[in-house]
């Protein structure tokens, strides 16, 4: 079988001017259906360049991409957005929600552009969405009613609603604390392991890279590092032994750690 991702000698130049800028350099790498990878590096090393041509936002100026079998760079901007609306979910550092819309509203959205999906399904599967990320109950809340935390799990909602193969997100814990950044990657494994949603995020924390298979590290538009993890932290497993909820006594579970 096709792995779902693979790049060869991918780069990407930006021109400013009569200068041109190498954010990718020759990127080579491919991913099975069913990982879940981290990307880190510094600031500029070409993590989102990279995650942006994988999501079919933004197109390598040479080299090969190819998804799910599939040559990219042949297809038309329509087959494109198909590709991204029913592959692909997309999940952002900033959340990206429509502020004056309720959260089941923005979970929607991706729908409506599937003319397959008529008015009341496309209200089923937002509310299904959002209760597999333990949203349920909070469906007319507006985004500024939310906290940190809750905006980004709608985000994830919105990202699932299309049931796509692989969830794209990058630096989706940079805005939230420790502890929400945990329950994040609860979820993110959990939809890994129980639906088999290929997970690839970027980001510059260590300790959120460890709860990855994979860690593939960027150096100026280069990949200088691929490991496997033996054994990825378990965020359930951090969230209760590390960081007791808010409101319950350490040592409530009567010692039994
Ligand atoms: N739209 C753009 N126009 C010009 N240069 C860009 C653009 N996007 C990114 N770059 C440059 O490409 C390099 C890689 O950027 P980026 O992929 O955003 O890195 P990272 O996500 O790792 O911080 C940087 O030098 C950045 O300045
Ligand atoms: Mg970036």
């Amino acid at each position: 079988m096709d792995p779902l991702i693979e790049v060869r000698d991918l780069t990407k130049t930006y021109s400013a001017g009569a200068a041109r800028s190498w954010a990718l350099r020759g990127v080579s790498l491919s991913m099975a259906r069913g990982e879940f990878a981290a990307i880190m590096g510094r600031s500029g090393s070409g993590k989102s360049t990279f995650m942006n041509i994988v999501g079919c936002l933004a197109r390598q100026s040479s080299g090969v991409y190819r998804l799910d079998g599939i040559d990219v760079s042949r297809l038309s901007r329509d087959e494109l957005a198909a590709i991204r609306n029913t592959k692909i979910g997309f999940v952002f550092q900033s959340f990206n929600l429509l502020p004056r819309t309720s959260a089941i509203e923005n979970v929607e959205l991706p729908l409506l552009y599937n003319r397959t999906v008529g008015s009341t399904s496309r209200l089923v599967r937002a509310r299904q969405a959002l209760a597999m990320v333990g949203l349920e109950g909070l469906e007319g809340r507006h985004p500024n009613e939310l906290s940190g935390g809750q905006q980004q799990r709608v985000a994830i909602a919105r990202s699932l609603v299309n049931s796509p193969e692989m969830i794209l997100a990058d630096e989706p814990t940079g805005a939230l604390d420790t502890r929400n950044g945990v329950e994040l990657m609860a979820i993110f494994q959990e939809l890994n392991r129980r639906q088999g949603i290929t997970i690839l995020l970027v980001t510059h924390d260590p300790d959120i890279a460890a709860f990855a298979r994979r860690v593939i590290r960027f150096r100026d538009g280069l990949v200088v590092d691929d490991e496997t993890i033996r054994r990825p932290r378990d965020a359930h497993e951090a969230l209760a032994e590390t960081m007791p909820a808010a409101g319950v006594p350490a040592g409530a579970d009567g010692g039994s750690r």
